[in-house]
């Protein structure tokens, strides 16, 4: 595994190095005398809410906001990164008196916001510090379960940020099998299988959708198929069985419908929904959670050359619907199409796909929401309280019959482009309903990660680049339901 974690938590009972103090405005004000260099301070600007540091000789003091759900969050990510400017290697942290909930998200903030992408740097003075932090007082499961969990988020993090002449299909769905195998022999307690599946396999079970967007590129495509199954029988009968599907584009030029430069860029990080499926499959095994979980990510690159599929082109997909094929650069809904179809063969309580798969979510939402859409009211809501509850954002969008009229076609059963440049991001997910079964419409979800999936600035506990999201909702939808 990729490490460019280079943060390390440890629990202890004595003080080492540094020590950090989260501390809000009007706390700090009231201790001012006891600061020894508070104009320090107030040059730093200690005015901007949440967003300074004080480096005494032993203590380093880092800003909170009083009214902020996700300020300890912010402000480990600040210390973080305040210790790597100054240089220090060692710090501690008493979380005493810290809520459980506080807690999970102060160790967030140091793992999640601690992580940078550099793997292209030759210079060696550009390596990372390592740094440990002492935790004092800290809440053992949490410690257990943030260290996993961002792991996870990390790993998702330095596959995305991956570029595509490196981490091409055959790149990602190896590293999917490797890693599943690694897992499977370390966590003994469960089933854990990776099966990948290639074109020969994909053209028995008929998938032309997924298919036509792999004709012209220079590498196979590959379904993954990673299951997790707990051996303890106790609890087999009522536990719960779920598939999570992933958009894993490996590149995406928009193929004949080429995409202009400028949008092309950052492509790379169309692979997002495939790898966060992945980072969650594997924080599940490592957390052994008691449901049984079924990752299927679609690999393929959206590549251009004289054996590409053509706008005007008629596909017949898995579920032998037609789809004529109007913009060659909305091929995500091709590809998990056909693998949504091979989810519903698994017989599942409930089907989660994650995708990087409409601009228009992002235009509706903002850079920083996922957009969470499907048939049950009850199912979404679900998974936008564990989104937040994990530090994620997201948000509902309404399906309603007027856009599905909009992905009619006059010579197939349904285009793969809305007629409208409206509610895009609703169509698409409109699209993906018509290849749902009616058994399964109140049992799938949809969420587009086109947004946060890979922002060029930093913003929470998120670097420039490939964010891991998806990880963290998904796990925690998933406790919820073990
Ligand atoms: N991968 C893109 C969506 C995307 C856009 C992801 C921006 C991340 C950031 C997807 O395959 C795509 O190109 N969608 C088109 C659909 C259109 C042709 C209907 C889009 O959003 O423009
Ligand atoms: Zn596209
Ligand atoms: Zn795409």
């Amino acid at each position: 595994m990729l490490d460019t974690q280079h943060i390390q938590l440890k629990e202890n009972t004595k003080e080492v190095g540094v020590k950090i103090i989260f501390i809000t405005e009007d706390s700090l004000k009231k201790r001012k005398t006891k600061i020894a260099n508070f104009a320090l301070l107030e040059e730093l600007g200690y005015k901007a809410k949440g967003n300074f540091y004080v480096q005494t000789d032993k203590i380093l003091y880092v800003g909170l906001d009083d009214d902020n759900p996700e300020s300890y969050a912010n402000a480990a990510c600040l210390a973080i990164k305040s210790l790597r400017n100054l240089k220090i290697t060692q710090a501690n942290l008493d979380l005493k008196g810290i809520a459980k909930e506080d807690q999970s998200h102060i160790l967030q903030g140091f793992l999640l916001g601690g992580y940078e992408y550099n793997g292209f740097k030759t210079k060696k003075d550009d390596e990372k510090l390592e740094i440990t932090i002492n935790l004092l007082h800290i809440n053992e499961k949490i410690l257990h379960e943030s260290q996993i969990i961002c792991k996870s988020v990390n790993f998702v993090r330095d596959i995305v940020n991956t570029p595509p002449n490196i981490a091409n299909s055959v790149y990602l769905s190896e590293l999917a099998q490797n890693i599943t195998m690694q897992y499977a022999k370390k966590y003994k307690n469960a089933e854990i299988q990776a099966i990948i599946r290639s074109n020969s396999y994909m053209e028995e079970q008929k998938m032309g959708a997924f298919l036509a967007v792999n004709q012209a590129s220079n590498f196979p495509a590959f379904l993954a198929h990673l299951s997790y199954k707990p051996k303890d029988s106790k609890s087999s009968n009522n536990r719960k069985k779920i598939a999570i599907v992933g958009k894993g584009l490996v590149y995406d030029t928009g193929g004949l419908s080429l995409k202009p430069a400028d949008y092309m860029t950052t492509m790379k990080a169309d692979k997002g929904g495939a790898c966060a499926v992945l980072g969650a499959f594997l924080a599940t095994i490592a957390l052994e959670l008691d449901i049984e979980l079924h990752a299927i990510m679609g690999i393929t690159d959206n590549a251009i050359g004289k054996s590409a599929y053509r706008p005007d082109d008629v596909l017949i997909s898995r579920e032998k619907k037609s789809i004529e094929v109007k913009n060659t650069d909305a091929e995500g809904r091709l590809v998990l199409a056909d693998c949504l179809s091979y989810a519903q063969d698994l017989d599942v309580d409930i089907i989660i796909d994650f995708a990087t798969l409409t601009g228009a979510c992002v235009v509706a939402l903002g850079e920083y929401t996922s957009g969470v859409m499907g048939y049950n009211e009850d199912l979404k809501q679900k998974f936008v309280e564990s989104a937040l509850k994990s530090g994620e954002l997201a948000h509902t969008l309404p399906f309603n019959k007027h856009l599905k009229k909009l992905i009619e076609s006059k010579i197939a059963d349904v285009s793969n482009v809305s007629s409208s440049r409206y509610g895009g991001a609703i169509t698409a997910g409109m699209f993906l309903g018509e290849f749902i079964r009616e058994e399964y419409k109140e049992k799938w979800l949809h969420i587009d990660i086109a947004g946060p999936a890979y922002v060029e600035k930093e913003w929470s506990v998120n670097p420039s680049g490939a964010s891991g999201i998806g990880v963290r909702a998904c796990v925690e939808f998933l406790k919820s339901l073990s």
